[in-house]
């Protein structure tokens, strides 16, 4: 291994994820908006990208797989079925994600998953410690590993690591519901600089740490074991060059012209989600079968593009939803549809980006409505995409992103009586007001976007790391 510098991204997911197809392994890119935003890090000089490629290897297949990857600087942690049942779908998805997205009744408290979670993170510090050269910089990502900094350092006292968090960070009264609440902190508290969507994160952690460790509370800044760390807040942003670009693109130009053709006059309405209770598919569902019911005028007129994207349906609760949303579209359909008209269109797939961008820039409006969502990408994926500077953006004051796009129409999702409204003057927004808001949303996209949000954590990581070591040569 070279001893140039380097930066180790870790996160639970690689940016790709391996499939296999008639007994070959193929490598196709992850879903979530981690894998997309830092795209740009590691894939420069020696950088490297440790984390899951998303499937079970048999130990003969291992070389192959640690081979294929290595061609892209990503190297592999290996999980077992059961590491993959109790770390990941249970201690990750079926404790930190409800608790975390305010859900607390959906978390299931199970000392099995407590101890799966501990060991597969010291898998990760592992494979991390067998790739660190001193000099190198740590940056673990999401709720996966939220333990990881402080094993990380327990090892190597003087490594800098950045942590950063993409989804949520509750409120202290719901944190410390959670048994193990103590360690997580702690865990987290490894890292020299701690980043999150939103101030309001930023604070809720700030909170909770103040109260659970021995650390010292002054503004943003904590004092722990000796050691400084800062807290902040980092609004992820999203690479806009590329999703303008995609609009001039040939592909996505024949599906934009298919795709208007087949709407004919229709108002279209997106929704663009992984499967997953925190984005408010349901009440979304709710809310449009709201409108057809008090306005029967939209008939015909109207046709909501409804996007699900697979995921983690190995997850009871997932599963549950899954169900529910395809009986809720079903229900609604049969109860408004007319000879010739459909009011939900309903995909529950993947989809390329360049069919992505086709529809971010052929849809009237874009309805994103979770109940909680750390930042969501989709919201500024689809302002990228609006190079006509028309289009309407409905956003959740729920999204991280509603922080920064105040010329989104803001709906609280819980309240579909006014949602309902909103989406009526969406419908009807004149296009002077649909341009005024647009311009100014696509400015806040273009300015930070993802590779300034990289810079600027890893600006104020060396910061934070530079003035330690001023204080320690005091
Ligand atoms: C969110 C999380 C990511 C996660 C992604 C996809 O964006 O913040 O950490 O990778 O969802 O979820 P999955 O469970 O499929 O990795």
């Amino acid at each position: 291994m070279s001893t140039i510098n380097k930066t180790i991204i870790i996160s639970n997911r690689l940016p790709v994820k391996i499939t296999e197809e008639n007994g070959e392994y193929q490598l196709s890119t992850s879903e979530g908006g981690l894998a997309t935003g830092l795209g740009s890090v590691y894939k420069e000089g020696n950088n490297i990208w440790i984390g899951w490629p998303g499937i079970e290897v048999p130990d003969e297949r291992k070389p192959e797989v640690i081979k294929k990857l290595a061609a892209h600087n990503l190297i592999p942690v290996f999980l077992t079925a059961e590491e993959i049942n109790f770390y990941y779908e249970g201690f990750s998805n079926e404790i930190l994600w409800p608790v975390f997205h305010y859900l607390v009744t959906y978390a299931k408290f199970d000392e099995v998953y407590w101890g799966f979670y501990r060991s597969v993170n010291e898998k990760f510090r592992d494979t991390l410690l067998d790739n660190l050269n001193t000099g190198d910089t740590i940056w673990v990502h999401d709720y996966q590993l939220l333990l990881l900094p402080c094993l990380i350092r327990f090892e190597q006292p003087d490594v800098t690591i950045g942590f950063f968090q993409h989804i949520p960070f509750p409120s202290f009264e719901i944190f410390r519901l959670i048994p193990w609440r103590e360690q997580l902190i702690e865990g987290m508290l490894g890292a020299d600089l701690l980043g999150f969507h939103t101030f309001d994160d930023a604070r809720h952690f700030l909170s909770a740490a103040s109260r659970l460790s021995s650390s010292n509370l002054s503004d943003n800044v904590l004092v722990y074991k000796n050691r400084q760390i800062v807290v902040e807040a980092f609004p992820m942003g999203i690479d806009s060059d590329k999703f303008e670009e995609l609009t001039r693109n040939e592909k996505v130009a024949k599906y934009v012209t298919s795709f208007k053709a087949s709407l004919k006059n229709l108002k279209t309405i997106l929704t663009i989600d992984r499967l997953d209770y925190s984005k408010g598919i349901l009440q979304r569902l709710q809310t449009f079968e709201l409108l057809l019911e008090k306005h029967p005028e939209y008939i015909g007129k109207l046709a909501l593009y409804m996007v699900v994207v697979p995921s983690r349906d190995t997850v009871p609760k997932y599963k549950e939803l899954k169900d529910q949303i395809d009986q809720v579209v079903g229900n609604i359909n049969a109860r408004f549809r007319t000879i010739n008209w459909v009011p939900i269109h309903y995909f529950y797939r993947s989809f390329s980006i360049e069919f992505l961008s086709a529809i971010y820039s052929t849809a009237d409006i874009c309805l994103v409505t979770p109940m909680r969502d750390g930042m969501n990408l989709v919201s500024k994926e689809y302002v990228a995409s609006r190079t006509n500077e028309d289009g309407v953006l409905i956003l959740s004051e729920m999204a991280g992103a509603s922080k920064e796009l105040n010329d989104a129409l803001i709906v609280n999702p819980n309240n579909i009586v006014d949602t309902m409204e909103t989406i009526i003057k969406a419908i009807n927004m004149p296009l002077e007001e649909q341009i005024t808001r647009m311009k100014s949303m696509r400015a806040i996209v273009r300015k930070f976007n993802v590779h300034r949000w990289v810079k600027n954590f890893m600006d104020k990581l060396s910061e934070v790391k530079s003035k330690q070591e001023s204080l320690l040569t005091k």
